[in-house]
């Protein structure tokens, strides 16, 4: 048996609106990410990597091209298909987008329910580890509302983490974060893809993941070369 990179694109073509408003943001993207890799896309604002992240995690539909994520095609898949590869990946965002209804650890309970995989009774317990180590062993009950900026990022990391993804892409994760804990987010990241073999697309933003030495990364790229010429 072969095995097949968890992502792999090819002649990815991407556009936004119709007729005279329509606006090509992809150009050819091709690329493929081995397993366990952390890959850094750079390219200026605007460019299409946080379009490029909602395609690679099944998002949105995939127009033109080829979109493998971990054995799939998604350019033409059923959403039954979209789904099951969803399940697969752990999202952080820019906005953490969690539940205000709920609390930091029923929020991080959430996160690994939708994954499927592991018992009621371990839900609970998984989420208050991963809370504890992101330093929110205090603030379990409080709702996001009651929490700072970075303390809701940091449950919204836990939330991606707990259920242990085959892949994990974050979307500028420490951009509300202070430079101490970007940094150990991104360290957190990379153990993560050490012990677990997880996939890493990381679009980055603050200077905090540039304080790490860059040989730390196994792979650094820039998808986007070619739409900019364009
Ligand atoms: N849903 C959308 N509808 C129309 N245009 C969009 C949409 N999402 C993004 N765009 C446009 O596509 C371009 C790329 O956006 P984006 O992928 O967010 O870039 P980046 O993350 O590199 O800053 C921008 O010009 C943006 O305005
Ligand atoms: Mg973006």
């Amino acid at each position: 048996m072969t095995v097949t990179a968890p992502i792999v694109v090819h002649g990815l073509n991407h556009a936004f609106g119709k007729g005279a408003l329509r606006k090509q943001i992809l150009f050819d993207i091709g690329t493929e990410i081995p397993q366990a890799e952390i890959v850094i896309v750079t390219g200026p604002s605007g460019s299409g990597k946080t379009t490029l992240l909602t395609l690679v995690g099944a998002l949105r539909s995939t127009q033109e091209g080829s979109v493998q994520v971990l054995g799939q095609e998604l350019c033409g898949a059923k959403p039954a298909i979209l789904e099951k590869v969803r399940k697969q990946i752990g999202f952080i965002f820019q906005q953490h987008n969690l539940l205000n209804a709920l609390t930091a650890l029923q929020n991080v309970e959430l996160g690994a329910r939708v994954r499927g995989k592991f018992r009621h009774s371990e839900i609970t317990e998984r989420a208050r580890q991963i809370l504890q180590a992101v330093d929110l062993g205090e603030r379990m009950n409080h709702h996001p509302e009651q929490l700072s900026g970075g303390q809701r990022q940091r449950v919204a990391i836990a939330r991606a983490l707990v259920g242990e993804p085959a892949m994990l892409l974050a979307d500028e994760p420490t951009a509300s974060l202070d430079k101490q804990s970007g940094r150990e987010v991104v360290e957190r990241m990379q153990s993560l893809a050490r012990e677990h073999g997880t996939t890493i697309l990381l679009l980055p933003m603050t200077t905090a993941f540039w304080t790490l030495p860059t040989a730390s990364f196994t792979s650094k790229m820039d998808v986007f070369q070619r739409s900019q010429i364009q």
